[in-house]
């Protein structure tokens, strides 16, 4: 798996590339996979804090909607990292429906069929889960909770008819961990409360 200097230098090679608030985004995630996996036996925390930066990495390829995860996926396994690539297809599926998706369905139909192939053919691991739950409390300046992100993401992008099926699966994702880790996941997370103010700008 690479590095974390291997990975921080991705990140930071990638958002010259395509600059924007999604490279803090990355490292917010990465920072609270981390300290998440830190209170889970048998979880590895740099393999999750490696995952959180690299989760949105096909962001590199320019501003695109859920052509992100292929470009990630198909980044990653050029360079041999099949475990993070997996990543980058999972991370924005809790529930395994590919028209799931909130925002632009830029890919085409043969990557629509591979992603629904590969979610059906693969069982979510606690890493999976773990970046999906992540992607979904991490602001770039830090965690805030779930129900706040959500509110943020619905008002970019409206209300499809899976939402509230989606919320669920990701509220989900929260109380996996909240059991692993014995505790509100919450609390294991600076600043939660201060970064959860709703600002309509
Ligand atoms: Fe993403």
């Amino acid at each position: 798996m690479l590095t974390i200097e291997n990975a921080k230098r991705e990140l930071s090679l990638a958002a010259q590339m395509n600059p924007g608030p999604w490279e803090q985004h990355s490292i917010s995630v990465a920072n609270n996979a981390r300290l998440i996996a830190q209170r889970v036996p048998n979880m590895d925390s740099g393999k999750a804090y490696v995952m959180g930066l690299m989760h949105d990495i096909g962001r590199r390829a320019g501003v695109t909607g859920i052509r992100h995860i292929f470009d990630g996926y198909d980044y990653m396994m050029s360079i041999g990292e099949p475990e993070i690539a997996r990543i980058c297809l999972t991370h924005s599926f809790p529930i395994k429906d590919v028209r799931t998706f909130f925002g632009k369905q830029d890919c085409t139909q043969e990557q629509l069929e591979f992603l629904r192939d590969f979610l059906n053919g693969n069982e979510f691991d606690d890493y999976d889960i773990l970046i999906q739950l992540c992607d979904a409390i991490s602001l770039p300046n830090g965690a805030c909770i779930m129900e706040k992100r959500l509110i943020d993401v619905a008002l970019r992008h409206g209300l499809p008819d899976f939402t509230i099926e989606k919320w669920k699966a990701f509220m989900k994702t929260k109380t996996h961990f909240d059991h692993l880790c014995g505790c509100n996941v919450y609390d294991l997370l600076p600043n939660v409360l201060e970064n959860s103010s709703v600002n309509l700008v």
